[in-house]
């Protein structure tokens, strides 16, 4: 499994390349004490961007190929390396976060790296990046809304733009500016892991949804707005049997028809960025693909941003580290998200620069598109954290937007003698520990890469929230079903733990043997039994939907439980219609609407109401 941080590869670094270190940005001799941290006051205060082609003709080989190179915050340690390499920009991969984690310390974290950037010669601001997918995912505290397999549920872009708008304005509070969202893939097959990180399997809802997205996200007002991400370019969600990062076995013009219309809808609502998927098209590494990446996106679609490289995704092209960085460079990656070489990485596209192999013009197009979005976004104008959004993270208003947003994206599926919703007076028996969990209901990119089972975060559980809507007297609880009978409906919550990327990769999409035995102890009360699932993609249900009178899909709702409770106790109706196909069986998958034979469980769309 890829380490998401290890050990920087300074001290392996050749005696060749490490002479080869730009002299513009020169790294302390034996370490020394971090550059002062003394800024400018006209930097420090903000200042209007610069003449751009002006401020590029300033600069040096090494401080241009300096803001080509993101680095991860646990490599660059104090950040030194920032002033010395003019590193362009940051990001924190999923376990990358402060201790202690909140608002206050993210910014703190992320003034501290922009000092270090504003100190050198040019002060030419960096930009940080987070996995901002569901909200600003990686701060303690912040608002996490439904995955976008839930918003796709919802069917309702200005909902999704709203929901971007917070995460925007979050994100920008931790003093990130750059959210690598929104995902466009198009998710073919369920057994991939990144399922739940799509709007759904069709290219038209994708298209939709994934502009609303980037319109929130940019256009969050000056303060709030953050670069967005367009993400994994092209076909990610394509590959042959779900395969993360596999390969995507498609003629051009299915992968056009599929898999392209979220890029040219983003590009359209103007995203800034794009990153680059870790899969292939028909066997060619997607970050080598010049092809698509330049003559497609930025020739074709007419993107104007920067592309940027998944995670040590070039290294994965061959084992020659500078034929990699040769082939994604002329392939027209523009920002390279190294993230742990980074030394290495300058100094071997420096002599790719000096051999030929990477011309000056290729140099001066990335880093121009790089500085443009730099000044889009306000950096040298305001290249700290806006405090009072730091104080704004969390707030009651940004988590009312997320608890709609988690009312409009639960799916009834079935509600046999209206079952639902939970009469007054009825009493319920909750069962299953995912009902109270927190984590189990955010799913990956939570506090974390893959997210975690318990309470890391501020949110409601589906527990908490039935209770405040029903009253404990009339709510009982069990992790097993004990207790089932005493009330007049149960309702079993089960469904996935935590996932993200490959490690939600599954060959059996079935219920888990755990969750089949709450069932069968639910059932045994011969109450009506409700079936909550809390899952990043369609399950097998299997003899489940006949136990079953009522089965309600919440998807990963994110801290807001109580949108799940508003729509059991009946104070929201169900309106979610199914994002992607329901399969009946493991042997139907993939199964998706336009399919010749077309013949799921549940058809895409399909959403039952009172
Ligand atoms: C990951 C993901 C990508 C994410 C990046 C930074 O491997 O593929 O979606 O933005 O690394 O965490």
């Amino acid at each position: 499994m890829r380490s998401r941080s290890g050990p920087t590869r300074r001290s392996f670094l050749g005696a060749a390349a490490a002479a080869a270190l730009p002299p513009a940005c020169v790294i302390p001799r034996g370490g020394g004490a971090a550059p002062s941290s003394q800024v400018p006051p006209d930097r420090r205060a903000g200042r209007p961007a610069p003449d751009l082609d002006a401020l590029l003709a300033q600069m040096t080989l090494d401080e241009k190929i300096g803001q080509m190179t993101q680095a991860d915050k646990t490599a660059i340690g104090d950040g030194r390396d920032v002033h010395g390499l003019c590193l362009g920009s940051l990001l924190s991969g999923g376990d990358s976060l402060p201790v202690p984690n909140s608002p206050q310390t993210w910014a703190e974290m992320t003034d501290r790296f922009q000092t270090q950037a504003l100190s050198t010669r040019l002060g030419i601001p960096l930009i940080y990046g987070v996995d901002a997918v569901h909200g600003d995912g990686d701060v303690r505290g912040a608002v996490l809304f439904p995955h976008n397999i839930g918003l796709g549920a919802t069917r309702d872009p200005e909902l999704v733009q709203r929901a971007a708008r917070v995460t925007a304005r979050e994100t920008a509070g931790s003093g990130a500016r750059w959210a690598f969202a929104p995902c466009v893939a198009v998710a073919r097959d369920e057994r991939w892991g990144r399922t739940y990180e799509s709007f759904g399997e069709s290219p038209e809802l994708v298209e939709v949804l994934g502009a609303a997205a980037v319109r929130g996200l940019q256009d969050a007002g000056d303060a709030g707005a953050v670069l967005a991400c367009a993400k994994h370019f092209v076909g990610d969600g394509g590959t042959a049997g779900g395969k993360d990062q596999g390969d995507t076995r498609a003629g051009e013009a299915e992968l056009r028809r599929v898999h392209l219309p979220g890029y040219r809808s983003a590009v359209k609502a103007g995203v800034g960025s794009v990153m680059v998927s870790y899969s292939s098209w028909n066997g060619v590494p997607m970050h080598g693909n010049r092809h698509l990446v330049t003559e497609v996106l930025k020739g074709e679609l007419g993107f104007t941003g920067f592309v940027v490289s998944d995670w040590a995704a070039i290294d994965k092209m061959s084992p020659d580290y500078t034929a990699d960085i040769e082939r994604a460079v002329n392939a027209g990656v523009d920002m390279i998200m190294v993230p742990i070489r980074y030394r290495e990485f300058v100094a071997r596209l420096k002599a790719l620069v000096a051999a030929g192999r990477v011309s000056p013009a290729r140099i001066d197009d990335a880093v121009r598109r790089i500085l443009r979005q730099k000044a889009r976004f306000k950096l040298w104008e305001r290249p700290f954290a806006d405090r009072a959004l730091t104080a704004a993270v969390g707030s009651a208003e940004h988590r009312a937007v997320a608890r709609q947003a988690v009312r409009q994206s639960l799916v009834l599926l079935k509600n046999d003698r209206a079952t639902l919703p939970l009469r007054p007076g009825v009493r319920v028996h909750l069962c299953g520990f995912r009902a109270d969990d927190l984590g189990v209901q955010c799913g990956g990119w939570s506090v974390g890469w893959r997210g975690h089972k318990g309470t890391f975060t501020t949110g409601t559980t589906v527990r908490q929230a039935l209770e405040q809507a029903l009253g404990s007297a009339r709510l009982t609880f069990s992790t097993d079903g004990a207790g089932a009978a005493s009330a007049d409906v149960v309702v079993a919550v089960v469904g996935e733990d935590p996932y993200a990327e490959g490690s939600g990769d599954r060959a059996k999409l079935e219920l888990s043997p755990s969750d089949r035995a709450l069932i069968a102890s639910a059932k045994q009360s011969g109450k009506p039994l409700v079936v909550v699932l809390i899952a990043g993609r369609p399950l097998i249900l299997g003899d489940v939907l006949s136990d079953a009178s009522a089965v309600v899909v919440a998807w990963l709702p994110g801290t807001e439980g109580a949108g799940v409770a508003d729509v059991l106790s009946g104070a929201a109706r169900p309106t979610g219609k199914l994002p992607c196909s329901w399969p009946r069986s493991m042997a139907q998958i993939p199964v998706n609407v336009g399919d010749a034979s077309y013949d799921p469980l549940f058809p895409y769309g399909f959403g039952l109401s009172w």
